[in-house]
């Protein structure tokens, strides 16, 4: 995607679809798939993936996991809905939508579409519709309290595996639920441990094991997401942010960030406290690395958790959002102006709000390209805070005071790279009545990159 990097092709890009414009890569998407999967087939393993859509809502790559014969996670009613419609086949479609509204619970129900269940209210609702329906529900349970290192990992998620045993065994087969068809154990871990991962899936062989010998079948152990992305090139460079920004809060060096912010870091009576409240951005472990490493965790003294499913037949689930759409893409918005602040500080104000590049990290650690029609000149270096379009003080796009080669002229453009997990469209909102980014896929077909080779999300779906 670098080669999109050139003033005019970007000129026609945002004259044609606006600015911001969110640009994706398809065939990228489809390389993650296949290296979960070669780690998955490695180890012959009966697999699904189930592309975690909250952190994406672009169609095309629903319609990529159905071609790779993957699958897709929903939450919502509209994200299940939108997915029906562009024809998935319903085996390959999950329900994890934490509340799970009326017409989503039958809307799954109606096309036979997997519910991961929460809590026994959604059990009671589910019996309810499947007996209007006269039909039954095909479901997995959510579970969560694992024990890791003697401690009991806390979410307001699931049934605790403490008590899920005794729920479904004295539930399932009573008449109060007979039309819930169980098919399998579900957990998704927040935080981004391989070890609680692997003491979690080993916990729930452990439990279908049990269960086995109470007369139900696990045919599936879904383990979620949260697989850990590399966003940087260097450790060194991830260490030294860090030491630079404790140096900066206490005092000891000029601001690297907007009004000394300390993104999690804090001064309290001369004491520096907190700590750095970013994604972890720099990880030598990622995606299908560290997946594996949640299969190949051994509790003391068993074999892996490979091992273990294979033997025992169970199809091992996941379903990653962010890990999927690594490299795949980019924010790209047009600077509006330039100016000072009464501090000195020069601010660049982009065509473009906070909620178009946000997540629940509280900065985004990439230095964006700003891609200059004219080109610097020698010794025209400047610092800048890049700034958005709501009446807020705190859209300032980026926290951190970034570096540039010269000081961007109106019309020029900022490439935020790696921006489609979670960044794009995880908080964007209309306020203001601005009009949300237009979500594109780019796919070279001539010798240069050309406007052509842009099309709108709604269009890929024609693939189908
Ligand atoms: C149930 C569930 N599955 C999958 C995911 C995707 O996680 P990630 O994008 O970190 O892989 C999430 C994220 O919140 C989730 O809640």
């Amino acid at each position: 995607m670098t080669e999109l990097g050139k003033h005019e092709l970007l000129e026609e890009v945002i004259e044609q679809f606006g600015s911001p414009v969110n640009i994706h890569h398809l065939p990228s998407f489809g390389s993650n798939i296949k290296s979960f999967e070669n780690e998955l087939e490695k180890r012959e393993l009966k697999h699904k993936i189930l592309f975690a859509r909250k952190a994406n809502k672009c169609q095309g790559f629903v319609v990529e996991s159905h071609k790779l014969n993957q699958g897709v996670d929903t939450a919502s009613y509209n994200e299940l809905k939108e997915c029906i419609a562009l024809g998935v086949d319903p085996s390959q479609l999950v329900v994890t939508a934490a509340i799970k509204e009326e017409r989503l619970l039958r809307l799954a129900i109606q096309n036979e579409i997997l519910l991961i269940l929460d809590n026994e209210d959604e059990f009671i609702q589910v019996q309810k519709i499947a007996n209007e329906l006269h039909t039954d529900a095909r479901i997995g349970i959510r579970v969560s309290g694992f024990t890791h290192e003697d401690q009991k990992l806390y979410s307001r998620f699931g049934f605790d595996i403490e008590i899920v045993e005794s729920f479904i065994c004295n539930n399932l087969t009573s008449n109060k639920y007979s039309a819930l068809s169980y098919e399998g154990l579900h957990f998704h871990l927040n935080g981004y441990s391989i070890s609680q991962r692997g003491v979690a899936l080993n916990a729930c062989v452990a439990l279908a094991d049990r269960l086995k010998e109470k007369g139900y079948t696990t045919h599936f152990i879904d383990i979620g997401g949260g697989f850990l992305v590399n966003y940087l090139e260097s450790q060194q460079e991830w260490e030294a942010f860090d030491e630079q920004l404790r140096k900066a809060v206490k005092g000891e060096r000029d601001e690297i960030t907007h009004g000394n912010n300390g993104l999690g870091y804090e001064l309290l009576e001369g004491e520096l406290i907190g700590r750095l409240n970013t994604y972890p951005y720099y990880n030598e472990v990622n995606k299908s690395n560290f997946m594996a490493q949640v299969l190949d965790y051994k509790a003391e003294g068993e074999k892996s958790n490979a091992q273990l499913l294979r033997e025992k037949g169970i199809e091992i689930r996941m379903e990653p959002g962010r890990s999927l759409l690594d490299q795949i893409g980019m924010t790209v918005a047009r600077v509006a102006f330039r100016k000072q602040d009464s501090k000195g500080d020069w601010l660049v104000g982009l065509e473009m709000n906070m909620t178009q590049m946000r997540s629940s990290s509280t900065d985004f650690l990439l230095d964006p390209d700003v891609i200059f029609k004219e080109k610097p000149a020698t010794n025209d270096e400047v610092e800048v805070y890049f700034t958005g379009a709501y009446c807020l003080e705190q859209d300032i796009l980026l926290k951190r005071k970034l570096s540039l080669s010269k000081l961007p002229d109106i019309g020029d453009f900022v490439m935020f790279i790696n921006t489609a997990g979670y960044m794009m469209h995880f908080y964007e909102s209309e306020a203001h009545l601005f009009d949300l980014a237009t979500n594109v896929f780019y796919e070279k077909t001539g010798d240069r990159p050309a406007l052509v080779d842009f099309a709108r999300d709604a269009h890929v779906q024609q693939l189908v």
